[in-house]
């Protein structure tokens, strides 16, 4: 078992690492997960977060090789989800003289509802003396849950930042410059895509209220610490909470006998044609939260579907509903609908509703095609698209 680590002098790293987990409530975590908590020794020897229950063992078991559990005086529990709150009852067992403290109201409420445990309530401005260092407590209400905060310890100018910054990103190294970074960035922005993007607002609020802090570590929840790249994953939270987007598109479609996926191909080849990076992915073959990862910051979406039934495909429908979940209402990203049909359009129609309702500007009517589109249909597609393109330009 990798040991306890010392990430800054007297703070260690005793979180668990769930090395095959490949679902977070739909999501692939294809390179697994941590659930990182940290143990700070000062007089006042204190907690930061705990794990996954499943992790429970292993937690303690590295509490242990750096102190007697039962010695922790405090607690810190920055946000009530279970992969990070899951553990409090073991460690109220193990830790009876602990106090534990979470966000007022909603953590303290969260966490009694959860588990019966009461803790002090804390909010934004609050502090907490442990010795050689201040805990000073900022809410971050909505990144992701009403109950999240991070913690900011002053001596060691590290932010322990729960959630924020996190990626689902299994491994024995602890910070950014030990692993591969494109991976770490990688993760980083699925996670964003996946957790964080409908919360940008909130998000960007709560990085502003941590813009005077000297950060010299970012210590989130999940994956690798952030040492030497804080500047750049800054940078990126500072593009991705005010939805900034690239000038590129994603091509998102299910077919049954090719004529959806035609089309597809025709609106892809628009966008070469006007110098736009474009990504084709069929929804059979791509994971939601893999397109999600795709999409979340392309100025262009286009999704195509086929009539199955009076209905689109379900593949389709899953993807626009996930999207729908996710998407931040103001995004101002451009949204083309398309599909084929035997004998009624409905199920483009249905794409191009969704679309609407999940807040993309629509410059075309829905592009509908009845059984299979000749050369000269296909390339008035393209046209369309070029068009589309252009005006946007313009
Ligand atoms: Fe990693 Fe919102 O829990």
């Amino acid at each position: 078992m990798l040991n306890a680590i010392e990430v800054s002098p007297k703070v260690w790293w005793v979180g668990g690492i769930d090395w095959n987990e490949r679902s977070f409530h739909g999501y692939t975590t294809e390179k697994g997960i941590t659930y990182n908590a940290y143990l700070i020794m000062d007089e006042k020897i204190t907690l930061i977060d705990t794990a996954k229950a499943t992790f429970a063992d292993e937690f303690i078991e590295r509490i242990s090789e750096v102190v007697d559990p039962a010695k922790i005086d405090v607690v810190i529990a920055n946000h009530v989800e279970m992969d990070h709150s899951g553990s409090l009852p073991r460690i109220k067992q193990v830790c009876p003289n602990a106090t534990i403290y979470a966000s007022a109201p909603q953590g303290v409420a969260g966490i009694k509802a959860h588990f019966g445990i009461d803790c002090v309530g804390v909010k934004t401005g609050d502090t907490l003396n442990i010795g050689e260092r201040t805990l000073h407590f900022v809410q971050t209400t909505m990144v992701h849950w009403p109950d999240n905060m991070v913690t900011y310890s002053d001596k060691d100018g590290i932010l322990f930042s729960n959630d924020a910054f996190g990626q689902h990103f299994a491994s024995t190294k602890r910070f950014d410059d030990e692993n591969d970074l494109c991976e770490v960035f990688k993760q980083a922005k699925k996670y964003y895509a996946n957790i964080v993007w409908p919360y940008g607002m909130q998000a960007h609020k709560a990085l502003e209220a941590c813009g005077g802090l000297d950060i010299k570590l970012i210590c989130p929840s999940h994956g690798v610490i952030w040492r030497s790249h804080i500047a750049e994953i800054l940078e990126k939270y500072e593009a991705w909470t005010t939805y900034q987007t690239e000038e590129k598109a994603v091509v998102v479609y299910d077919s049954m006998w090719h004529s959806t996926e035609a089309m597809a191909r025709e609106i892809v080849d628009a966008f070469i044609k006007e110098g736009i990076s474009a990504q084709l992915l069929d929804v059979k073959d791509n994971h939601i939260s893999d397109i999600m990862l795709a999409a979340c910051d392309a100025r262009y979406i286009a999704v195509g579907s086929p009539t199955l039934n009076s209905n689109m495909m379900p593949t389709v429908a899953s993807f626009l509903t996930y999207f729908r979940g996710l998407s931040p209402k103001n995004s101002q990203r451009i949204g083309i609908a398309f599909g084929s049909y035997g004998w009624s359009p409905l199920g483009p129609k249905q794409v191009e509703e969704q679309m609407k309702n999940i807040g993309f500007e629509m410059p075309l009517p829905v592009i509908t095609q009845q059984w299979i589109p000749s050369k000269e249909r296909l390339s008035e597609i393209q046209a369309q698209v070029v068009k589309v393109i252009e005006d946007t330009r313009a």
